[in-house]
């Protein structure tokens, strides 16, 4: 018989610290069933939960949703509006849930745009779960990772300008500590669903040297199992940061 793929991923020894996903085909999920997108979008929160749930049980320690990025403005505001009761949804029923798993959840974008209702669940989420030690679970609403590398440029400006840091100090760290993912470690493996072979303006200075894994299934149909195949792939990986192969 063939063994599971969690003892399997135990086995190998070397799971992910930190897995970013880009969690697509929610459109395409409902357009299939002849529903109305939004309803794509509600059936993606039982995924949210599976990839939650896989994450603590593979023992991943961080996990990174893109659930809304800088361009999803441009969408239809319908669809905006569904998106944002999503997360007020998502915060309301989950909040007691996710602390009592012992995750740690980050709401990390440009918060400043959403509306007050949506900034009062990522306050909820935010605060109900913030001694959470087993999962940080990073949902990254509003983000871009353009905006994100604009915005610390800006930040650094001000600091030179106001006689702050002297601009020969600026190296790596200091732009690090300039992102809204300060003091996380670099994702190791990206996920993204529906099949689609591109960024999407997604943490794009963190990923310098992530390992990509394309997956074929749309995010609603996606669970653990898909999650736990995405590490199983990982290990196979030769990482080599422009070195020559270790093995
Ligand atoms: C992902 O699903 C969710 C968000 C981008 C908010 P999509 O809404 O992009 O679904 P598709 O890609 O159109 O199928
Ligand atoms: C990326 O998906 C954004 C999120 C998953 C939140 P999109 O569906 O917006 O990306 P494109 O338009 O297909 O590149
Ligand atoms: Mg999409």
């Amino acid at each position: 018989m063939a063994a599971d793929p969690l003892s399997l991923i135990r086995a190998n020894g070397r799971v992910p610290c930190h897995v970013a996903v880009i969690m697509d085909g929610n459109g395409r999920w409902a357009s299939k069933r002849g529903l109305p997108r939004h309803a794509g979008h509600w059936e993606g929160m039982k995924a949210v939960r599976e990839a939650v749930e896989g994450a603590c049980a593979a023992g991943v320690e961080i996990l990174t949703l893109f659930a809304f990025s800088t361009e999803n403005w441009k969408r239809p505001q319908s669809e905006i509006d569904a998106l944002m009761q999503l997360l007020c949804a998502y915060a309301e029923s989950e909040h007691e849930d996710l602390a009592g798993h012992g995750v740690e959840v980050r709401v990390l974008g440009e918060i400043s745009r959403l509306g007050s209702e949506a900034r009062a669940a990522v306050d909820l989420i935010e605060d109900a779960t913030r001694d959470g030690a087993v999962l940080r679970l990073n949902l990254m609403v509003s983000y871009g990772g353009r905006e994100e590398i604009v915005r610390a440029a800006g930040r650094l400006a001000e600091r030179v300008r106001d006689g702050r840091i002297d601009p020969e100090a600026i190296d790596e760290d200091m732009v690090e500590r300039m992102l809204f993912t300060r003091g996380l470690p670099d994702p190791d493996l990206l996920i993204r669903t529906s099949g689609e072979l591109r960024i999407s303006n997604f943490l794009l200075w963190q990923m310098a040297y992530t390992e990509f894994h394309i997956a074929s299934v749309l995010w609603p149909d996606f669970t653990r199992k898909d999650l736990f195949a995405a590490i199983l792939d990982y290990q196979r990986r030769d990482r080599r940061f422009g070195r020559v192969a270790t093995r």
